[in-house]
């Protein structure tokens, strides 16, 4: 990406690796076959692809068996998949869900419709810092409750929730603990088995992966009736996710994904140093900038930054040719509320829309753009002293 604006909003989505595209190429042409039809060379080879990679996934996360890894089209469609199909033969009104104030809207969404049709939802608050609190959670436990959906780091201020903590509390309560890691798998080294998760969902395109694949943990423990499918078919993945498995994005994700894991230690070390050599630099300028999330727990490309009297949005276009950066939230942004997010961790609506966030990758050049950016705020109209 040498022209154009330098891409700054790798939590939205990244490009793929060229070693992963690479990877990928040979299934889109010569080795077509379909992973169901294994009876011919073709289907054998796609079928044995399709396996490896899901050993290799089920390995980097910590999984005991890769059976338990179902593919998707994405972090959506296992979080709907989740919460639409825990305890599906329950009437709606008798399920009961347990969630977070700041979860992604792929979850909330489908809570939301739950809700409509009879079931109780339960939405944790969360600190300043956007983290919930664990023993709020074991207090809103019931008898009846569902199952807790809990984000691991979110997509808008990078915090990472206490998810050790939540997986022994809805262990010990016999209750599943679904984990929508999106934004953390490839980026947070994390063990599925040892954090006592039951589901979690995730998405390649977070991790230098292509688009459109991703998938779902479901532990093997879990009994077959707790998790019910919502599309039928082919019978596909255990029969939860029917439908003829997309071969080169599946090995596309395998791949991105060991790459990650290899060179996590290294990348995370480099874009903590970028988050403070950027931050610092603007502070400088600034300092009435804040930073937003728990700077304890937090992942290490995330920068989501308040500036007082600036409007997000006309930042945005003043750099647009520069800078490829979001307003607090992508989602939001676009029907121009204030983010559910930013507002959970208690700003006020302008404030809300007087911050960016900004999503930073290996190799970019932090000094240049503090610089930008810098130039950008000095520039920008100003609302508020
Ligand atoms: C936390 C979180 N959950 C879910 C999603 C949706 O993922 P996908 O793009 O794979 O549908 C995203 C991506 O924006 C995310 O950040």
């Amino acid at each position: 990406m040498s022209h154009g604006p330098i891409y700054l909003d790798s939590q939205a989505s990244t490009p793929v690796d060229p070693r992963v595209l690479e990877r990928m190429l040979p299934y889109f042409t010569e080795q077509c076959g379909n992973p169901s039809t294994a009876e011919h060379q073709h289907g054998e080879a796609a079928r044995r692809a399709v396996e490896e990679s899901r050993q290799s996934i089920a390995a980097a996360l910590g999984c005991p068996s890769e059976k338990e890894i179902i593919f998707t089209s994405g972090a959506t469609e296992a979080n709907n998949l989740t919460l639409l199909g825990a305890f599906a033969d329950r009437p709606v009104s008798e399920r009961h869900f347990i969630t977070s104030a700041v979860e992604h809207s792929s979850v909330l969404e489908p809570l939301a419709y739950l809700k409509r049709g009879g079931a109780q939802v339960t939405l944790l608050p969360v600190d300043g810092g956007g983290r919930i609190d664990p023993e709020q959670l074991r207090a809103a436990l019931q008898p009846e409750t569902t199952l807790v959906s809990v984000m691991f780091a979110n997509n808008e201020i990078g915090t990472l929730q206490p998810i050790k903590e939540i997986g022994r509390i809805c262990r010990a309560a016999g209750i599943l603990f679904h984990c929508d890691a999106a934004q953390a798998v490839g980026h947070e080294a994390l063990n599925i088995e040892e954090l006592q998760i039951d589901l979690l969902s995730f998405s390649a395109h977070k991790f230098y992966g292509p688009k459109g694949i991703g998938g779902l943990y479901v532990r093997e423990g879990i009994a077959a009736d707790s998790l019910q499918p919502t599309q039928f078919g082919g019978g596909q993945e255990r029969g939860l996710r029917p439908g003829t498995l997309n071969v080169p994005a599946i090995i596309g994700m395998a791949t991105a994904l060991q790459l990650a894991q290899e060179e996590m230690q290294q990348t995370n070390q480099l874009l903590r140093q970028m988050a403070k050599e950027l931050f610092n630099g603007l502070q400088q300028a600034f300092p009435k900038l804040r930073l937003n999330g728990d700077p304890e727990h937090k992942l290490a490309r995330n920068l989501n930054i308040t500036i007082p009297g600036v409007e997000a949005s006309a930042l945005m276009m003043m750099l647009k040719d520069e800078l490829s950066f979001s307003a607090g939230s992508a989602c939001s942004s676009v029907e121009h509320k204030p983010s559910h997010v930013l507002k959970a961790i208690g700003l006020s609506d302008e404030e809300c829309f007087q911050t960016i966030r900004l999503g930073l990758s290996p190799g970019i050049n932090a000094g240049k753009i503090a610089r930008l950016l810098q130039r950008g705020i000095a520039a920008a109209p100003t609302f508020i002293d």
